[in-house]
């Protein structure tokens, strides 16, 4: 079976970014962004009510990637690296089938920069040559019309579309997904 085994943690450079593993001292850049209603505006998950709650988030992710289940990074500049602006990573794996489902966040001051089409780049091409995955793909509220334009524009293809399926929050929500195979850039 396909391992999500890597020590030390895979540090990916870009032209303008280092993604990096997260460690406790982005917990406040973390705790802001995933409380911002802005940022979450179609991530349908609970937000977080104290900063103790990023604590174990941080210290659950950090577990999940040594245990070979998931692997995230921490997007910053490279002139700050210090500086979290951003996550993008594998946050849930089906390592039997080769594939893995990708999400992201930005804080808002740097979107439309072209700084997620960055990061996902690396991270697909970090998905498909040093993982081996076989494919990719991403769960999308329906009404995220930013990120299925990201995903369309990165040769993501629309796989399904689920009626309901998911709840949260009182209310039974649609879902979307997307999905790019090795082959489908390899092209
Ligand atoms: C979705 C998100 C990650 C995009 O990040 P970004 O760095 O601003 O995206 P990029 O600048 O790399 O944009 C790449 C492409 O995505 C699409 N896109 C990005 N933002 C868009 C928007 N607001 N409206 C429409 N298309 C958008 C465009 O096709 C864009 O290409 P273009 O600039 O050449 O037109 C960002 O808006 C975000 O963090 N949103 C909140 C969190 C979220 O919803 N995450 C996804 C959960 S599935």
């Amino acid at each position: 079976m396909l391992e999500l085994s890597f020590s030390p943690f895979p540090v990916l450079e870009t032209e303008r970014l280092i993604l990096r593993e997260h460690n406790i001292d982005d917990a406040t850049a973390l705790f802001d962004m995933r409380k911002d209603e802005e940022v979450m505006r179609y991530i349908d998950r609970e937000r977080p009510k104290t900063i103790e709650d990023i604590y174990a988030f941080i210290r659950k992710l950090n577990q999940d990637f040594k245990q070979g289940q998931s692997l995230a990074w921490i997007i910053a500049l490279k002139d700050t690296p210090q500086q979290m602006i951003g996550s993008i990573g594998y946050w849930r794996t089906d390592l039997p089938n080769h594939r893995a489902e990708i999400g992201y966040m930005l804080h808002p001051d740097y979107w439309r920069k072209g700084i997620i089409s960055e990061a996902l780049k690396a991270s697909i091409d970090f998905g498909f040559n040093e993982i081996n995955l076989h494919s990719i793909n991403a769960n999308i509220n329906p009404g995220n019309d930013a990120s299925r334009a990201l995903l369309l524009k990165h040769g993501f293809v629309k796989e399904a579309y689920f009626r309901e399926n998911y709840y949260f929050n009182g209310k039974f929500l649609d879902s979307e997904i997307y999905g790019l195979l090795k082959s489908d850039i390899s092209l």
